[in-house]
């Protein structure tokens, strides 16, 4: 059976726009039970302003506190220097830097425009490849801005090929405010896989028109084999309006596993925490 990745990224993005400050020590327990489900990769920290996103404002904590299984790369969020070296204190073992293909949620969300993010991620780049720490790229609204409306393929194309060439080892592709479709994304993977091999991509789908899935699929058509995913569904980011949560790890699993893939996930672990996951939402 052909091998699909799911990238876990609720301890990130499932968790960061919630409005209650979890404890730290329950952020701590989600990822101890998501390291024994079989992922390589767990998103779990983000060294951005607190002022910007306060619940992420302990991810030097929740690096120190997890009990860390061989073989699993914990990863971090950098938008700038200031980031990187707090991640390279914490120990993280990958650090991902995060770009839009619109400007308006550029400006929104980093405050700054593409190409002043660009010139941003160069030294992080840079110190990251001296680190020797592997470093991911993102992209938000490939399909979809929620200030500037559809996105220019082209766009997503000419940002991707600048984050390639500034090292990532592979770009997530984020439909932010989940309003592609598998036209959308058929359209906009078209465009991107002119500047690099699918096995550089990933699909980073929300939830938020109940169509993650559907896109999951018509990505695979393409070649793609990373998709992240949160526990529970959880996620949004607080500047895009609309955003919801992230595709559901469970539900990725159950559809690729559908259609004869494997994904190497224990699926009774990723049900306990997803119902972790939504009691720390609920604040249970
Ligand atoms: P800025 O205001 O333009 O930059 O913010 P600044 O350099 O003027 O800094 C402002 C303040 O933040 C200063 O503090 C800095 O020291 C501090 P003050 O002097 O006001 O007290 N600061 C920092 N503090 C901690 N760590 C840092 C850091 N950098 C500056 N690294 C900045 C620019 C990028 C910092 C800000 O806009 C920011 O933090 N944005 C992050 C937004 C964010 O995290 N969004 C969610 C993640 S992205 C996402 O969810 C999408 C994704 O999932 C994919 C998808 O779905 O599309 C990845
Ligand atoms: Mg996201």
């Amino acid at each position: 059976m052909e091998y699909v990745e799911i990238f876990e990224v609720g301890p990130r993005d499932g968790l960061q726009n919630e409005k209650r400050q979890i404890p730290t020590e329950e952020k701590i327990a989600l990822v101890d039970l998501l390291s024994g489900a079989g992922f390589k990769r767990i998103e779990i920290a983000s060294f951005v302003s607190p002022k910007w996103v306060p619940q992420m404002a302990d991810s030097a904590d929740v690096l120190a506190g997890i009990t860390r299984t061989p073989g699993i790369s914990y990863a971090a969020l950098t938008p700038n220097m200031r980031g990187f070296e707090g991640a390279v204190v914490a120990k993280a073992d990958e650090i991902a830097i995060f770009g839009s293909a619109s400007e308006g949620f550029s400006k929104a969300n980093i405050n700054c425009t593409i190409a002043e993010s660009l010139e941003r991620f160069q030294p992080v780049a840079e110190a990251a490849k001296a680190a020797g720490l592997p470093m991911r790229g993102y992209i938000s609204c490939v399909t979809d801005c929620p200030y500037d409306g559809p996105t220019d393929p082209a766009q997503v194309a000419w940002v991707a090929k600048e984050l390639l060439a500034m090292g990532c080892y592979e770009i997530s592709l984020g439909d932010t405010i989940g309003q592609a479709t598998p036209d959308s994304i058929s359209t906009m993977l078209d465009a991107v896989l002119g500047e690099g091999e699918a096995s550089k991509f990933a699909g980073h789908y929300h939830d938020t028109s109940g169509r993650a899935c559907d896109n999951v699929e018509a990505s695979l058509a393409k070649g793609i084999r990373v998709f992240d995913a949160a526990v529970g569904g959880l996620g949004g980011c607080p500047y895009a309006p609309g955003a919801q949560g992230n595709v559901a790890t469970e539900a990725v699993y159950d559809r690729v596993t559908a259609l004869g893939y494997t994904t190497g996930l224990d699926r009774d672990i990723l049900e306990k925490a997803a119902v972790m996951a939504r009691q720390m939402r609920a604040g249970d």
